[in-house]
């Protein structure tokens, strides 16, 4: 079995403070896009066993993956470590990008296993989902989608219009958890709170890296009709309506080092009718 893991933006992300639980309560509007991941998932005799065509992919027990398969077998009732299941993933979305890669390919696994393993029950694939990362539930939806709360208390939206997407993928990565930190020190200024910019890391994540403020305002001068971060970043996104706009675009924002990807937005019927093919 072949499933594919699709990627997302956040077209709009706000960060409205700081909850009890350490995390962060957020209003983000999640849309899925065409770039992803395959998982290709066989039965085997054995215990599990997780590959990637990526080195930098981290393996075992410290990829997703790997957790979400111990979580969803041990929810179906089994005892002991999972088996008789081999995963192989290939990878294509760039890691510490905020384009949900890890996330993505954890619900895909979510999915998937659930039906070979038996459970059905669709609240308990989600609350596993959540319990692995924040935006992991979102992928077992896809489509246009308002997150609340951690960003896993979803409102499924009509499908925004397609767009070209042009990302921008710079040599370094940014991690949520320290991005959410140079948040948390820039402070609740009124500054911030009166920021027009789609998405509230854009400020103190481009502060930090001079070249997503500049990527950004390229974007915009290509035409772009929204350009911003994705989740904290590192990756940058330009939305177009017309694909020979996206490629002109891409072509002037490439440099050495830095990846472009032109890629579209995928509604949610197509996001689940090509989940599994
Ligand atoms: O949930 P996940 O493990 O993907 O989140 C990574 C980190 O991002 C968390 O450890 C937390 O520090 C931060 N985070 C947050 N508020 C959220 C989501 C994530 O503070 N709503």
């Amino acid at each position: 079995m072949r499933v594919r893991a699709f990627a997302k933006i956040n077209l709009s992300l706000r960060v409205l403070g700081r909850r009890p639980d350490g995390y962060h309560e957020l209003r983000t509007m999640f849309q899925s896009i065409a770039l992803h991941d395959t998982l290709t998932i066989r039965r085997v005799r054995g215990p599990f066993t997780l590959t990637c065509d990526d080195s930098t992919c981290p393996g075992g027990r410290d990829n997703l993956v790997w957790r979400a398969a111990e979580k969803v077998w041990r929810a179906a009732g089994r005892r002991g470590p999972p088996r008789g299941v081999a995963i192989h993933l290939s990878k294509r979305i760039p890691m510490q990008a905020g384009l949900g890669g890890g996330s993505s390919d954890a619900a895909a696994a979510i999915r998937a296993l659930a039906k070979t393993w038996g459970l059905r029950d669709e609240q308990r694939q989600h609350a596993l989902a959540a319990s692995l990362g924040a935006d992991v539930p979102y992928f077992l939806e896809g489509g246009t989608v308002l997150g609340v709360e951690r960003g896993d208390v979803l409102f499924p939206l009509t499908d925004r219009s397609p767009a070209w997407v042009v990302l921008v993928i710079p040599p370094f990565g940014v991690s949520t958890k320290q991005a959410f930190g140079w948040f948390d020190r820039a402070g609740d200024s009124p500054r911030l709170k009166r920021s027009s910019v789609p998405n509230d890391f854009e400020r103190v994540v481009g502060e930090r890296h001079p070249e997503i403020r500049r990527s950004i305002r390229a974007l915009r001068s290509a035409g772009a009709s929204l350009a911003t971060l994705s989740g904290s970043g590192a990756a940058v996104f330009g939305l177009f309506s017309r694909r020979p706009e996206a490629d002109a675009a891409a072509a002037e924002l490439w440099a050495p080092g830095r990846r472009t990807i032109v890629t579209r937005t995928i509604d949610r019927r197509t996001c689940r009718r090509l989940a599994a093919k």
